[in-house]
């Protein structure tokens, strides 16, 4: 029996996750032996339970054997003490899953590499940070602060997971740093050029942050494993997610020494367009296709379902985000492209 833990979360979260607990249902039906747990994470724990994570879904996770997850956050939130994004961080934080996983794959373009993002430190955890007052030029002023720190058994860990990976890709690794300017990724640099030395084979590059964005839209074919910190890991993720036709297009997988994971797409919880029915579910499926390929390690599942999700769009059909990706598109509901989806998986 396999326990998975679904927490949809917030905004689009629940129409994205209905979609992709229509495949396991489907799963189910063919004969896998899966139970769904549902419970909160983000604003809407907040609301019920006055904590973006309780003490008892962090305890149904250490019993389950993978979590999907939808997304968290939104407006409803914003001036509220406790934060829907700090549930997540919690989750991760306390799962110690320090490495996420976010592949930018689209079989149309030929475009395959990974982001491999560390999740666990930099300047999402790092302390001091915080709100101050202090007297500026005779005037009380608020400042505010945050801390980039990383050490050396976080990089390494991190770098000897992406070196590990490039082994069965291209043996290429490229890191993106800013140790022009940041002691934090002077250090990261020492230390990737240092482990190195024990993969050979493997040939590395080094980029800074700015100058990677421009490499990323202009040559991305010449990315194969991508290593970065917590923060630029996320702003690459969303920059990259272009390439593959919408920020709803990504998924990922987050990972830790132990075999519990995590899995979920790249992209917020879009409350501007939620509960509307044409949100793109495909970072969700496309989640699912990962838990499949490393979680059952049943290969033939993620790419039946990978290929149920392409067909469909190979035909057409899309959401709103994605109607200028391809000529001739035809538009259909976050729930229509589930159903085409479902269909493909079952009956194809
Ligand atoms: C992501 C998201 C999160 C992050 C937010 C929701 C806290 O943007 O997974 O990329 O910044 O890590
Ligand atoms: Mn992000």
């Amino acid at each position: 029996m396999i326990n998975i833990l679904i927490l949809p979360g917030d905004g689009i979260g629940p129409e994205i996750m209905k979609q992709s607990v229509k495949i396991i249902k489907t799963c189910i039906c063919f004969g896998y032996n899966i139970n769904l747990i549902y419970n909160y994470i983000g604003g809407i724990s907040i609301d019920k339970k006055n904590n973006p994570l309780t003490d008892d879904v962090l305890n149904i996770c250490l019993t389950s054997d993978a979590i999907l997850l939808g997304c968290v956050g939104g407006y409803k939130w914003n001036k509220s003490f406790n934060k829907p994004e700090e549930g997540l961080l919690k989750l991760r934080k306390k799962l110690n899953l320090f490495a996420n996983i976010r592949p930018i794959k689209c079989p149309f373009k030929n475009i395959d590499f990974l982001i491999v993002r560390e999740l666990n430190g930099g300047i999402y955890y790092g302390k001091p940070k915080g709100f101050s007052k202090q007297i500026i030029n005779n005037i009380p002023t608020w400042y505010s602060y945050d801390t980039e720190i990383y050490n050396e058994q976080e990089i390494i860990r991190i770098v000897k997971l992406s070196f590990n990976l490039s082994i069965n890709r291209k043996k290429k690794i490229t890191s993106i740093d800013k140790s022009n300017v940041l002691y934090s990724s002077k250090l990261w640099r020492k230390i990737v050029n240092y482990i190195s030395n024990f993969y050979k084979n493997i040939k590395i590059n080094h980029l800074f942050i700015d100058y990677a964005t421009i490499e990323l839209i202009k040559n991305y074919n010449n990315f194969d494993v991508i290593v970065t910190s917590n923060i630029f890991g996320d702003i690459i993720s969303d920059q990259c997610s272009l390439l593959t036709g919408s920020l709803g297009m990504l998924p990922s997988i987050s990972i830790n020494n132990k075999s519990i994971c995590l899995f979920e797409p790249c992209h917020g919880s879009a409350p501007d367009i939620a509960g509307k029915n044409i949100s793109n579910p495909i970072g969700m499926l496309l989640s699912l296709v990962m838990m499949f390929e490393y979680l059952l390690k049943n290969k033939k599942l993620s790419n039946k379902l990978f290929y149920s999700i392409y067909k469909v769009l190979s035909f057409g059909f899309c959401t709103v985000d994605m109607i200028n990706y391809f000529n001739n598109t035809k538009l259909v509901s976050t729930n229509e492209f589930g159903d085409l989806v479902n269909y493909y998986f079952t009956y194809d």
